[in-house]
This record gives structure tokens, sequence and C-alpha cells, in this order.
């Protein structure tokens, strides 16, 4: 299949403006133009505007963190899609952080997703279950539940234009817990996901949709996680704050690729 391979890195609440400008530099600098693996860097909202002027996007592409649904109004200390359109490629929605931190439901998320693709940015949509969610053997039907209130308002025209990202919540390196998601794992959640794709919009859609896998990747078990039938590519926090385990990571994509 001719399918991309995405490397995702989300630096979440890291790196002040200058600091983003300096690693995208020098990431930018070590990086060959790889056309089957897609690079992208969710800075902080602050960094996007002044990131998006120094990007080469032949290399790499931008994503927003966040956003909110409506595209103006008041809605004190929010940032939309609108503003963010030719800014940004991608948007991370409905991250476990937004959803366990700052609340966000999955209708909220839903809302998300189809502000994002009215302002032509792709969603990188997130889900996954708790740790206790798991335990009680409710991770099917949690994440078909994230799955369908997230793709609410998308047409089958429109999801070849969403990314899906499986984000077991226990697997994220910043949770406290330090245990990592097995390629079984990951690779049954990664079926059932696209067995829901093909109920909503048939198989071969479901087939072509990008679904990506995120929690505690690093550079030893990257390779692993991205031979996991039906995995397209991967998000990750911690790695990608630190710019050699990032680089080395896309490089592992790339072979993998190949
Ligand atoms: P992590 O974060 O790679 O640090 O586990 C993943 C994420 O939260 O997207």
């Amino acid at each position: 299949m001719g399918m991309k391979t995405y490397v995702v890195g989300n630096w979440k609440l890291n790196f002040n403006v200058g600091e983003s400008s300096i690693y995208l530099h020098k990431l930018q600098k070590s990086l060959p133009n790889y056309r089957d693996v897609e690079v992208v860097v969710a800075p902080s909202m602050l960094a996007l505007q002044p990131l998006s002027l120094q990007i080469d996007r032949h290399k790499m592409k931008l994503a927003a963190q966040n956003a909110f649904y409506r595209d103006y109004g008041a809605f004190t200390g929010e940032t939309s899609f609108a503003q963010l359109r030719g800014i940004v490629d991608y948007c991370i929605i409905g991250h476990s952080e937004r959803r366990h931190i700052f609340g966000e439901d999955d209708k909220m998320v839903g809302k998300k997703v189809e502000a994002a693709l009215r302002n032509k940015i792709t969603p990188i949509l997130c889900i996954g279950e708790t740790e206790s969610e798991r335990s009680f053997g409710e991770t099917a039907d949690v994440v078909r539940d994230q799955l369908l209130s997230g793709l609410r308002d998308v047409a089958e025209e429109e999801i070849d234009k969403v990314l899906i990202a499986y984000e077991p919540v226990w697997a994220i390196s910043t949770t406290g817990h330090s245990k990592l998601a097995s390629p079984d794992e990951v690779a049954e959640v990664v079926k059932l996901i696209r067995k829901t794709l093909s109920e909503l919009y048939g198989e071969k859609v479901a087939e072509a949709t990008s679904v990506l896998f995120g929690g505690s990747v690093n550079p030893s078990n990257a390779g692993a996680y991205l031979t996991v039938p039906g995995v397209n590519g991967l998000l990750m926090g911690g790695s990608s704050l630190i710019l050699s385990e990032f680089a080395d990571i896309i490089d592992i994509a790339k072979r993998v690729k190949s």
C-alpha cells in the first residue's frame, strides 16, 4: 500500500517560542526530504505563527495541540480553527489530557473534528481507554464510543482527511505509570478501530484510513509499534522533546517503510 507513515511530536506545554524555533531549525537542517514519511510537530499555540513562517513544508508540517470549534465570538481564552487556517496543517483533537484534565467530552471532541475539517485542517483524533476502563474489560466499548462520537459529523468523502491516534491513557509516559502497551495489545485495538470504521464507511475506506499509535514511544520500541499490522504512524510526547530521539524515530519510520 502506498500509505504514508506519520511521525508526530506533541510538545505539550514545553518550549517557549525561542526554544521551539531553535529546535525546528536544527531538525529541519538534519532532515532529508522523506516523501513517504510525514513528519509533524505540535508546538505551543504561541509558537505556531512564527514557526509557520520558518517551517519548510516539504520536510515537515505543523499541528496545533487543540483549538475551539466555534470560528469566532465571545469565547474568552480560546483560539479557533478558523484562526489557525493556513498556519497549521493538522490539529490534535481529544488528547487524553484535554479529556481528563480539561473535561472535554465526546460531544465537544466531535464538534472540534467537524470544525477542523471545515477549516481545511486535518484532525488527529485521539482515542484510548484509561487503566481502570481496561481492567473492567471496557476497552472495546470505550474506544468504539469515542470513535463514533468523534466521527459523528464526518461524511464518507471526508474521512480520508482524518487521522486516528490510539493512545491508551495508561501507557502515556506522564500519567505516572510506567506500563508499555504490548504490540499485541495495540494490534487488537487497532483491529477494532478498523472494524468500527468499516461499519461506518465500508471496508475499503477503513483500510485506507491512517491509524497512529501513541504511548511512551521511544527509539527502542518505535520499530516494534510501526510493524504492528494496521499501524500507520506514531504520536509521541516525551521522545519528541529530545531532538536526537525524535530524529532517530523518523529514521526508523523511514527504514520500516522501505
Ligand atoms: P508520551 O506521550 O509519548 O510521552 O507517552 C504521548 C502523548 O501524550 O501523546
